[in-house]
């Protein structure tokens, strides 16, 4: 199902590319972040593991405050974008690009103080916390307080309350406030992990499968959560739910064994022949 082309039809605004589009510059100018409102873009991404190739030359630009949907079969490909994207793992070759600076060997860590969150998981510490304190904890991340940092300014600690409250009415759960985040229903729990990120004060999140195992009523409530912080946020969606993702992207990549096989609006990628043969296979 490899491609060997790559063949941009701007009118449509789709873009099909295979291994033909290792001719990109693997300069940071060159691969769109220059152009006025892409945030994150990779340029010929590759990723091995031992002799697996993973990622075979993947480019993708995440425009400003849209949603970009990654989608594709298991095996695909991408977990591993993300963990490129956001520095879990380095590629073995290409550029990744954040808000025009060239961060494909930057940490984890210093992505997320330049604005690029990918959701927590509410594991240990956070499913032992109220769901408010996990939020203030997050919030209080942004004003770069040390968690344990005992001489905090209290100013500080009004304000990353104050943010804490704001996100918590976001996702609505303020009548959750008070209760362990481990008490939480499987659904809530997710949408507090959306919500971790969004306090810590992110411009970018990047969100990896938020709706899997949640009933019809959380996903809905995650589908809006995701629309509304597309408002003032950069979204990058890993989603298996077509129904999500055809209703609410503004851009879906579609990724198999590795590379991008097709790109463009919703209405675009549901009615290629290739999207359609290759992983839709039904009516959606
Ligand atoms: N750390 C790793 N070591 C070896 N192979 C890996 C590793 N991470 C992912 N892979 C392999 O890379 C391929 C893509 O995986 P992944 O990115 O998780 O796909 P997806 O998220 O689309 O389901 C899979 O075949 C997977 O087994
Ligand atoms: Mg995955």
């Amino acid at each position: 199902m490899e491609r060997d082309v790559s063949d941009t039809d701007s009118a449509a605004g789709t873009t099909v590319t295979g291994t033909a589009n290792a001719a990109l510059p693997a300069n940071g100018n060159d691969v769109g972040c220059g152009t006025r409102g892409v945030k994150l873009a990779a340029a010929g991404v590759s990723k091995r593991f031992g002799g697996f190739v993973a990622l075979r030359d993947v480019s993708i630009q995440v425009r400003e405050r849209t949603i970009h949907s990654v989608i594709g079969p298991n095996g695909a490909g991408k977990t591993t974008l993300f963990n490129c994207l956001t520095g879990v793992v380095p590629p073995t070759s290409g550029v990744v690009m954040f808000e025009g600076r060239d961060i494909t060997r930057m940490s984890v860590h210093r992505r997320a103080r330049c604005g690029m969150a990918r959701s927590f998981q509410v594991t240990n510490l956070f499913q032992n916390l109220s769901v408010i304190e996990g939020l203030r904890l997050a919030a209080q991340a942004k004003t770069g307080l040390a968690t344990f940092d005992f001489f905090r300014p209290k100013e500080r600690l009004v304000r990353a309350m104050s943010d804490a409250e704001s996100v918590l009415a976001q996702l609505s759960l303020e009548r959750w406030r008070d209760i362990k985040a481990g008490e939480l229903s499987h659904g809530q729990q997710r949408i507090l992990e959306v919500g971790l990120a969004l306090a810590s004060g992110s411009s970018t999140l990047l969100l990896d499968e938020p709706t899997a195992g949640m009933g019809v009523d959380d996903i809905e409530i995650m589908k809006q959560l995701v629309v509304a912080l597309s408002r003032d946020h950069t979204i990058v969606l890993i989603e298996h739910n077509m129904n999500v993702v055809l209703n609410i992207s503004t851009t879906i990549t579609v990724m198999h064994q590795g590379s991008v096989l097709v790109e463009g609006p919703p209405e675009v990628v549901r009615s290629h022949p290739d999207v359609k043969a290759a992983y839709l296979g039904r009516e959606c």
